[in-house]
């Protein structure tokens, strides 16, 4: 069998990894999370979401890929036959249920970067957002006609996800990381730094983002629980464990390697930077509320609202250089969105190529345009509500359900202590022995919980007042017709099947 291809270099795995864990959700959607939850004191559930659940699941992820040299589905194959079909729900949800909204995003960044050099979005940005930009339709039934200049930034995106993966690993998402993730961080930096000086921006932080509001996070009252519930999610979604994206990414490594230092690295470099964008997005709002005297309160908004919505508003009133920064926001948005995309993208095309023994380039080609016009849904009038239904549905259950699932394969089929054999003898480093009672127990016991709370929230009130009929045909249709996606895949029968290495000594 053709050798498996390689990273180049440590570091150009690790900046690919982390590229695809920092994405747009580590700038909208944890501030948001971070505001609503009770801003400072969030990070006490977060910091243990990330202890709990966070870096234990990154580690075995982590390491399966590596000890199987395989995408989940030939992972999973080895471990547990039966269970081939749960290992190609990952890579097919990550393409089908997330990248083909999540490229659309980054479409609409690219609209709004070549909006920010005229500021075209006027004075009322969020009439522009949905009226002229999106021209959101009345229903998620009512798909209207697709939108020209939403079309053409997803095309655009596509296009460079596929000039990336169409590549080899080592010369296509590993250079494109070594370039977007210093761009990333640099201008990150640059913004944080011009937004915290602005005035009334500091106070802002202190108040909203650095405060401690410890009465949000009582188990003992409702709205508590869901803090515990947004911090657990926000966690898994970030580093995005339950994907297998980290496990494909790790399969390309060499047999020697940390598995434990690079873990740590990615899910502390991917939360870090979440923390640090807060300063930029509380400081910019802070700076808006306090010209325009509105409070704190009702300039900020969450998901989309807040990217295009009150980030142009607050860019229109800044006392210098406005375009400037509107560009480097949304071009922000843009790199790291891509690295999560082109992340999503080889999931699928190297579980596809584990398995049916494809070249890869042709792979690529054919998933790229598949991916193409499976995204034209999402450049509709309706566009925006299914997007919303999907990801709420695909984001809080599909994930959990692969987190649970890999850790009861690891932790109870493979056993963690052949996992943790594997991981002491390729690395230099030995694992505590807790994780082993982490992913047996802890873990999915949380996610178990996590699940039935979400579960119960849903029963109870219609997710943002969506018709019941709309949730259950878009929603539970997406989680279903993935998981029937899935299963067909798992019924073929293997072309490049090879047993792990680890079994035949
Ligand atoms: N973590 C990314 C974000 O925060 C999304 C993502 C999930 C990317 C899973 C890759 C894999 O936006």
């Amino acid at each position: 069998m053709a050798e498996r291809q390689q990273w180049g270099s440590r570091i150009g795995f690790l900046l690919a990894a982390i590229g695809s864990a920092v994405g747009l959700g580590n700038i909208w959607r944890f501030s948001y999370m971070a505001y609503e939850n009770g801003g400072g004191a969030f990070l006490i559930p977060y910091i243990i979401a990330f202890v709990l659940a966070g870096v234990p699941l990154m580690i075995l992820e982590y390491a399966l890929g590596h000890r199987e040299k395989a995408s989940p589905p030939l992972a999973f194959a080895r471990i547990k036959p039966l269970w081939e079909s749960l290992g190609w729900w990952m890579p097919v949800v990550t393409f089908f249920g997330i990248n083909l909204f999540y490229t659309v995003i980054v479409g609409w960044c690219m609209n709004y970067f070549v909006f920010s050099f005229d500021l075209s979005w006027g004075n009322q940005t969020e009439q522009f957002f949905q009226e002229e930009f999106l021209q959101i339709s009345s229903s998620p039934f009512d798909i209207g006609n697709i939108v020209l200049p939403i079309l053409v930034g997803t095309a655009f995106t596509w296009l460079l996800c596929w000039i990336i993966c169409f590549r080899k690993i080592s010369s296509g998402i590993e250079k494109a990381s070594m370039i977007f993730m210093p761009i990333l961080f640099v201008l990150t930096l640059v913004l944080v730094a011009w937004s915290v000086q602005l005035e009334g921006a500091w106070e802002a932080i202190k108040k909203h983002y650095l405060s401690f509001d410890f009465s949000k996070i009582d188990i003992g009252t409702a709205s508590g629980r869901k803090v515990w519930v947004d911090a657990f999610g926000q966690i898994f979604f970030s580093l995005g464990l339950g994907f297998g994206v980290i496990a494909t990414y790790s399969s390309y490594l060499p047999r020697k390697t940390n598995i434990i230092s690079g873990a740590l690295t990615i899910c502390s470099v991917n939360c870090l930077y979440s923390f640090i964008a807060g300063f930029a997005v509380f400081g910019t709002i802070g700076y808006m509320s306090s010209v325009n005297g509105i409070p704190f309160e009702e300039a900020i908004k969450g998901g989309t609202g807040l990217a295009f919505v009150v980030y142009p508003e607050a860019i229109n009133q800044l006392p210098a250089f406005n375009k400037l920064f509107g560009a480097v926001f949304f071009l922000i948005l843009i790199v790291a969105g891509l690295s999560s995309a082109i992340s999503l993208t080889e999931t699928l095309t190297c579980s596809i190529s584990d398995k049916f023994k494809v070249n890869r380039g042709r792979i690529t080609t054919l998933f790229c345009v598949i991916g193409f016009l499976g995204s034209l849904i999402f450049t509709t009038q309706g566009g925006i509500m299914i997007l919303d239904i999907v990801d709420h549905f695909i984001g809080n259950y599909a994930l959990i359900i692969g987190g649970i699932a890999e850790c009861l394969l690891v932790g109870w089929i493979l056993t963690s202590i052949k996992m943790r054999r594997h991981i002491d003898e390729v690395g230099t480093q030995k694992l505590l022995p807790i994780w082993d009672i982490a992913i047996r127990y802890i873990t999915p016991s949380i996610l178990f919980i996590i699940l039935g709370v979400g579960l119960f929230n849903e029963i109870k009130a219609p997710y943002e007042g969506y018709e019941m009929k709309a949730l259950i045909i878009i929603g539970v249709g997406a989680l279903l017709l993935t998981y029937t996606i899935a299963f067909i895949l798992s019924r073929f029968s293997w072309k490049n099947y090879s047993r792990s290495v680890n079994d035949q000594q």
